[in-house]
């Protein structure tokens, strides 16, 4: 490259790098819920069935004026699934209000099948209703768990898979024939598919190699659809056909080798209505992106200097109807705020430039 255009380029790069703007909508200290009384909370702190220090966001949603989210942890989380306002006068430490309530959980209630008990992925479909994959416990398969947001959230368990545990994340695909979910599980070689007509899931394999952890989807409008796995403990990406899932006869697939990120394990990965691709890491303080229209290239989306190198996973992406990005951001565990909630709004969307890290297209 000329030093001419280089010049050109780096001033190119600047001015995008600021053209990104993220809103700061929340943060917080430590992580609280709305308990039915203060007595309620006093009680789960001293029996170690509540650990605030322990919880962190896993998984986001948002729809309309409401944002929900999953909560990982090892112990001491209550409940796993919980909602709080797009936005609120108060913007420091809001409290998590248990989704679709209390009693839907299984606390004080282990081992209840019919009760939500390790939420993990979350999806909105475009008639409202709230996708959330239940991981189960020793007791409980896992399950699969549909809230109608624009009818008095009503809640409904909709299937019970035949195995347990390491649920991750899901894609809906909403066909002229029903909607389909394809569910990626932790490190798992297969996907599991659901026909939401038939009430039917099966596991599709991908070869032993092809360990997947994130999952995502090309946009509605594009046909034919194309499903992509982020590889675990790896930087790679693949791809295959939406289509080839849905008839069941499929079991085995070849997933094809399209990229590689320029970070290992992408944990969550999510496509926009343009055809761009975010995705976050494993102990890592940046998002990426790729736009789906162009030969594989990671851009850096977002660099956060407060991100926890301790935390396993330290963004949550989430995308709203209106196509701004949602991001939560933990922090170390020794900084406040410990967590916040970024929102990027529509239109604002480009790229930073990733220090360090060499791009093809300076090439
Ligand atoms: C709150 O405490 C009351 C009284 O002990 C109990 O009946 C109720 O189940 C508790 N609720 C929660 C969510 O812990
Ligand atoms: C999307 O935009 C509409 C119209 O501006 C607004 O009413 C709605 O609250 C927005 N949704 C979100 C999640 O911000
Ligand atoms: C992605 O790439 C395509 C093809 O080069 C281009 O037309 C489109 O504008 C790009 N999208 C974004 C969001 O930059
Ligand atoms: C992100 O982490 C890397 C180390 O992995 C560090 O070199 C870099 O400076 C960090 N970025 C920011 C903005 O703090």
């Amino acid at each position: 490259m000329s030093p001419f255009l280089c010049v050109i380029f780096l001033l190119c790069l600047s001015t995008l790098a600021t053209a990104t703007k993220f809103d700061q909508v929340y943060e917080w200290d430590e992580l609280d819920y709305e308990w039915p009384a203060e007595a309620n909370r006093t009680k789960s702190l001293i029996d170690g069935t509540f650990k605030p220090e322990e919880m962190s966001p896993l998984y986001m949603a948002v729809f309309g004026s409401r944002l929900f989210l999953s909560l990982g942890s090892y112990n001491g989380i209550p409940v796993s699934l919980v909602t709080v306002p797009t936005s609120s006068t108060s913007t420091k430490n809001p409290k998590l209000t248990p989704f679709p309530s209390w009693d839907l959980h299984d606390y004080g209630k282990e081992g209840d099948c019919n009760k939500i008990e390790v939420a993990a992925g979350l999806q909105v479909d475009s008639i409202g209703r709230l996708w959330v994959l239940d991981s189960g416990s020793s007791e409980c398969k896992a399950k699969l768990w549909i809230i109608d947001l624009i009818n008095n959230d009503h809640t409904k368990l909709i299937h019970q898979f035949v195995f347990r545990n390491w649920m991750h994340d899901l894609v809906l695909d909403e066909t002229a024939d029903g909607t389909f979910a394809y569910i990626s599980r932790w490190g798992e070689s297969h996907i599991v598919v659901f026909n939401l007509k038939r009430k039917r899931s099966w596991m599709v394999y991908t070869p032993p190699k092809i360990q997947v952890i994130s999952i995502a989807i090309s946009p509605n409008l594009e046909e034919p659809r194309k499903l992509y796995l982020g590889k675990w403990i790896s930087e790679e990406v693949y791809s295959i056909s939406a289509a080839t899932l849905r008839s069941g006869l499929t079991r085995r697939v070849k997933p094809k080798l399209i990229g590689k990120w320029k970070t290992t394990d992408p944990y969550r990965m999510l496509i926009d209505n343009q055809g761009t691709m975010y995705s976050a890491f494993v102990f890592s303080n940046n998002t990426q992106s790729w736009n789906t229209s162009q030969p594989f290239q990671a851009q850096l989306f977002h660099e956060d200097e407060a991100a926890g190198l301790d935390s396993l996973f330290p963004f949550t992406i989430a995308l709203d109807q209106n196509e701004s990005i949602w991001l939560t951001v933990e922090h170390e565990r020794s900084q406040k705020p410990r967590y916040r909630l970024l929102k990027v709004a529509v239109g604002e969307k480009s790229n930073d430039v990733l220090p360090g890290l060499p791009y093809s297209h300076l090439n």
